[in-house]
């Protein structure tokens, strides 16, 4: 085996968009596994919006980056040495050291997963934290009844792409979504099977979604935030309700971004308004694997993944992608 390997650290904090200057590759000696720990090479790893706001000095829910020290996040690896009972050579786990070529990992923090019921990829998007954000923040968060009319900004990413057809199987009366492409848009309506979509590059939210909602909407699964919540709110019918799940419109913003103009309509309307965390939902995690495992072995319930090939050399630039939209479904890196 190898005795260096190569990790991402984060070389300064961004101010706006982050660049590949950001980002720093170093080699570093492989570590070895004391008790209770594994050694896992790494063979897929995610990007994902949230590590943007990790990236500035800010208190919380989940600690910053530290400059010079490597990034982490979601990954899966195959154990190489194991000091870690219940773990053996060849096993496959899932954990949070990604951006790294090898990861120390305690024993109790990785979850064994296996690559003949799923590939590696999805345990980080359709079957792991993505998917259960989609599932969680659909049925528990917005409340979604049979019926209702379901809309979902970032559409056609990891998250999004899941919302729409989690809505339509549990039976929405219809499903709107929007995203960043004509080709997403396609994607969406052709092959997810939403009812209507559209590029909100083309045109005001506004206008777009109210085309699109002629009787308006019941639940909005905010993914993006500023612009696209106050159209939603706009056309969200009485006791509608919002899942504040992300606002990666604004992630990039140097300066403060300027609330939606009508929040008193979520008075007027009894509208309701819930952020939510996928960490707090891990007590539906059986019944999340077993339901969505079941559509997908059904052919009822698709998914896409980017992945990117070349492993850590490539993930700050997949990162920087995934911020752009060059991504359908979940973006990955593969090792
Ligand atoms: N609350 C939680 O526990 C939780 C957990 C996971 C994810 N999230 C949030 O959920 C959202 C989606 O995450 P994901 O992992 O599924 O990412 P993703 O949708 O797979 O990737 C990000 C997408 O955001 C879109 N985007 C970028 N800038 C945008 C803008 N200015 N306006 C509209 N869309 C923009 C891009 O697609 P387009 O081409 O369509 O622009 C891009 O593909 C993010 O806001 C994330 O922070 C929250």
């Amino acid at each position: 085996m190898t005795s260096t390997a190569l990790e991402v650290r984060l070389a300064s904090r961004p101010h706006g968009w982050p660049t590949e200057d950001n980002f720093e590759i170093a080699e570093v000696e492989v570590p070895t596994p004391g008790d209770g720990q594994i050694l896992v090479r790494n063979v897929v790893m995610s990007v994902d919006p949230y590590m943007r706001g990790r990236m500035n000095d800010v208190k919380s829910y989940v600690p910053p980056f530290q400059v010079g020290a490597p990034l982490d996040g979601g990954a899966v690896g195959e154990v190489v040495a194991s000091n870690a009972e219940g773990f053996a050579v060849g096993d496959h786990v899932l954990h949070g050291l990604g951006w790294r070529e090898y990861a120390v990992v305690e024993g109790k923090h990785a979850v064994k997963v296996d690559p003949s019921v799923a590939p590696l990829g999805a345990y980080l998007g359709v079957l792991g934290m993505p998917g259960m954000t989609a599932y969680a923040g659909l049925l528990v968060t917005a409340e979604f009844k049979e019926g209702d009319v379901v809309f979902v900004s970032g559409a056609a990413g990891a998250v999004g792409q899941l919302v729409g057809q989690i809505a339509r199987l549990k039976g929405a009366s219809r499903v709107i979504g929007s995203a960043g492409s004509a080709d997403k848009v396609k994607y969406l309506v052709e092959e997810l099977g939403f009812d209507a979509a559209f590029n909100y590059k083309e045109g005001p939210v506004a206008e777009q979604l109210a085309a699109a909602a002629p009787n308006g909407i019941d639940v909005y699964f905010d993914n993006v935030g500023g612009e696209h919540l106050e159209a939603a709110i706009d056309v969200l019918n009485l006791n509608g309700r919002i899942t504040m799940c992300g606002a990666i419109s604004q992630y990039n913003d140097a300066e403060k971004p300027a609330g939606p103009s009508n929040m008193i309509q979520i008075l007027a309307k009894r509208l309701t308004l819930r952020g939510m965390l996928v960490g707090d939902h891990k007590a539906l995690q059986q019944q999340f694997v077993a339901e969505v495992g079941a559509w997908i072995a059904s052919g009822q319930l698709k998914y896409s993944e980017t992945v990117v090939e070349g492993g850590v050399r490539q993930a700050p630039s997949a990162f920087l992608g995934m911020l752009r939209g060059d991504n359908t479904g979940k973006m990955l890196v593969q090792f």
